[in-house]
């Protein structure tokens, strides 16, 4: 069967069956428009999103600026590759990123495809930069699904049945004080493992997300960051921050890492980067990124000109004045309204979050009333996503163009559907 452009959402869900795998888990929602904080299916019905196709629309569906510099851009040309022809997009890009650096040192920047693609690429400049193999990731962590990246992620259902997994990756504990885990707990089990199973000297970095992203919107505390950043320095091991999730504004600084004081060797960014277009980045000191010899990085389409078009609009709205301001008024809003559901439904065990980063982790540590709340949220017009180990977490990610009628509506929906699933 053709799926016309036209088609219902159950044509497309019935040619999706026959054509795409089962493994590329996919929603029943079959999206044909977008805009701001809305989205709209085949069926021509509206919802809210508070989803942002997985944190890449911080700045909501078509926001104009980004539009614009596309539609520029695409008349100028599409691709070139950027170890054949340079142009100016890639490094404009990379300094606006060098402007943004959460720190005082110079940096340079790679530019990639996605967020897996460009934590590799951190791993490698790493270890080309230390002449060391090991990484040191932690519980609960998400990096991607790549080779290398899955074995550095912390979730079974992504690296069951793939192996083998890349050597040289071990975990360390992170704080997560909702479940019991302190700073001090998560520190005791890294030292540890640097006592018992792995010479520091022989770890190239440490990759750490501000706040966790896929496993549960658990920010990181700043204490935490401090003594792995001080650990760091005593190993001679590099700080890698992985904001793929938590950055371009998400938490109302432009990386959650300047809450944190602490400056990262090597910082890594995606998905709202290019706006909606596929574009991550590598930054870090100029002389670890420098550390790699030439022709050692690069890929064809990492760096696509009219992604970088897209991402020079990003960075300049995420540096506008206002962008902060704006963003932490939607914290507060959400916060304030979550602490209030949280406080009258049993079934909600803690909010918790960075900035507009927030999310409701049920007590119940299985997926299902997770799984029910989302269904009767989009039942009534709001897509949400979950989260967690145990996938339990219910997070947003509204954008931060999204008007406080709409969050309010978002957020009355989301009360609403804790009621409905039960957890009253
Ligand atoms: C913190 C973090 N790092 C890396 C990735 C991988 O990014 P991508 O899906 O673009 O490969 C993700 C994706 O969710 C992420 O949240």
């Amino acid at each position: 069967m053709r799926v016309e452009e036209k088609a219902s959402s159950q044509d497309v869900l019935g040619a999706r069956e026959r054509y795409v795998p089962r493994g590329v888990s996919a929603s029943d929602l079959v999206v044909t428009r977008a805009w701001g904080a809305r989205i709209w299916d085949a069926d021509g019905r509206e919802y809210l999103d508070f989803a942002g196709g997985i944190a890449c629309q911080n700045l909501g569906h078509g926001p104009a600026g980004v539009v614009r510099a596309v539609h520029e851009q695409v008349d100028r040309y599409l691709h070139q590759c950027f170890m054949v022809g340079t142009y100016e997009p890639y490094v404009e890009v990379c300094r606006r990123l060098d402007e943004l650096w959460p720190g005082d040192a110079a940096t340079k920047s790679i530019l990639l495809n996605s967020g897996a693609e460009a934590v590799e690429n951190a791993v490698k400049i790493a270890r080309a930069a230390t002449g060391r193999p090991g990484v040191v990731v932690f519980d609960r962590a998400f990096h991607g699904r790549t080779n290398l990246t899955m074995a550095m992620t912390s979730k079974l259902v992504y690296k069951q049945g793939f192996g083998p997994l890349a050597p040289s990756v071990h975990r360390a504990p992170a704080p997560y004080p909702y479940r019991g885990v302190s700073t001090e707990d998560a520190l005791a089990g890294l030292d540890l493992l640097f006592e018992q199973d792995v010479d520091p000297g022989e770890v190239a970095c440490m990759v750490l997300e501000p706040v966790q992203g896929e496993g549960g919107f658990i920010p990181m505390p700043a204490e935490f960051v401090q003594a792995l950043k001080e650990r760091c320095e005593r190993h001679g091991i590099l700080y890698v921050d992985d904001e793929v999730q938590a950055g371009c504004g998400r938490t109302g600084t432009v990386w959650a890492i300047e809450r944190l004081e602490v400056e990262p060797d090597i910082l890594v960014s995606g998905k709202t980067l290019g706006g909606g277009l596929p574009l991550a980045a590598v930054t870090g000191k100029a002389s670890i990124m420098d550390a790699v010899h030439p022709g050692g990085l690069g890929g064809t389409f990492g760096g696509n000109p009219v992604a970088c078009a897209a991402a020079a609009a990003v960075l300049d709205e995420l540096a506008a004045p206002g962008f902060r301001e704006r963003s932490e008024q939607i914290a507060t809003l959400l916060r304030r309204r979550l602490d209030e559901i949280a406080a009258r439904r049993a079934a909600v065990g803690e909010v918790r979050g960075l900035g507009a980063m927030l999310a409701l982790e049920l007590a119940e540590r299985n997926p299902a009333a997770a799984k029910r709340v989302l269904g009767r949220a989009r039942e009534r017009g709001l897509v949400l996503l979950s989260c967690g180990l145990y996938g339990n977490v219910i997070r947003l990610l509204p954008p931060l163009s999204a008007t406080d009628d709409e969050l309010e509506r978002g957020l009355s929906i989301l009360d609403e559907s804790l009621g409905d699933a039960g957890s009253a």
